[in-house]
């Protein structure tokens, strides 16, 4: 059994730029520029960092909705990169997305129960999806009775429990939630949170969750992946990146994270200056524009990620000295 439920090596996701009537390409943004990061079974992988930093461009790509420039996925140990689309396709229903909006990807025009049943027809011709319907509702929180409402008939929670259910119903093993309560009321943001955490328990799935707030992510991950312009710069245990960040780039993350009590005032580290455009990115750290750490060889070479200690890695040429480890 491998013990690796996901494995991403090295993944780039470029787009091209296209100029002229000849549409020749003369550029590329690249969202994800060499990532990689690994999730086990029933783990929780919290994918954080700044708005346009590349995270529904990995989470697309890793269900085939964005091509993959360069690099390696693979799912239960096989390469899902080197899998044709028809080979893919019997896989597909293992591997679910669920996006942040959830008004707007739900068709308006379908019932509740059309909405979570129509992936099942598909993968489950001449079955009564009803009764499947009604359990993944009951599972999510919704009442049955709802079966023949409209998307405009709930709530922001309540749509994002439809949308949990439609994904349900394909009985995934990976679910990529990419930002999945961003939109919702932070009372809210809670409920569906707790409900996750217990699909999670009770079915045994496994979880990409996408954030740009470091705290949304906090109670549901096992370990988080901090990016930065599509690269990765820290992957650590919950827990200690919250209390012991390493990477400049995640203390500053840390640090913008508003804090409960007013009056009380930490060292805080802020960031300054501007991401720059993906289309013309640093050659070396992809941070050091904005790293106050930053000298010639972070702007010339870009660090590798290493390990620190267990399950904790770092790409920063200057780890050891900033947090004054031998
Ligand atoms: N289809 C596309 N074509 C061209 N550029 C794209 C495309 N999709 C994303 N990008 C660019 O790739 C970069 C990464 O975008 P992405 O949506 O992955 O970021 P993100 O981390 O999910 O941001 P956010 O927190 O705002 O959702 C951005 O600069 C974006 O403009
Ligand atoms: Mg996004």
């Amino acid at each position: 059994m491998e013990e690796r439920i996901l494995k991403v090596e090295d993944l780039k996701v470029y787009f091209p730029v296209k100029k002229g009537i000849l549409k020749k390409t003369v550029g590329y943004i690249k969202a994800v520029d060499g990532i990689s990061f690994d999730l086990k079974p029933g783990e929780t992988i919290g994918l954080v960092g700044e708005s346009g930093c590349g995270k529904t461009s990995t989470g697309k790509a890793l269900v085939r909705l964005n091509p993959i420039h360069e690099g390696k996925v693979y799912y239960n140990g096989q390469s899902l990169t080197e899998l044709k689309d028809e080979e893919f396709n019997k896989l597909r229903p293992d591997i679910q997305m669920i996006f942040q909006d959830p008004f707007s990807s739900l068709n308006p025009r379908m019932t509740v129960g059309e909405i979570i049943g129509e992936p099942l027809k598909f993968h489950r011709k001449n079955e009564d999806v009803t009764e499947l319907v009604i359990k993944y509702m009951e599972l999510t929180g919704l009442r049955k009775e709802y079966l023949k409402r409209y998307p405009h008939e709930f709530s922001g929670g309540q749509r994002q429990r439809i949308g949990i259910a439609r994904a349900l119903a394909l009985e995934p093993k990976l679910i990529i939630a990419d930002e999945p309560v961003s939109a919702l009321d932070v009372s809210i943001q809670a409920q569906i949170i707790n409900l996750m955490m217990k699909l999670q328990k009770e079915l045994n799935l496994s979880y990409i969750f996408i954030a740009h707030d470091l705290s949304v992510v906090k109670h549901i991950s096992d370990r988080i992946v901090v990016m930065y312009l599509g690269n990765v710069m820290e992957i650590s245990p919950s827990k200690k990146l919250y209390s012991e960040p390493f990477h400049p780039y995640t203390k500053s993350l840390i640090a913008s994270i508003p804090v409960p009590e007013p009056g009380k005032k930490g060292k805080r580290e802020f960031l300054q200056g501007e991401i720059p455009s993906p289309l013309n990115s640093p050659v070396g750290c992809k941070f050091s524009t904005r790293c106050k750490y930053a000298d010639d060889l972070c702007k010339e070479k870009r660090p590798i990620l290493e390990i620190v200690e267990g399950e904790h890695q770092i790409a920063c040429h200057h780890w050891r000295k900033i947090n004054n480890v031998e």
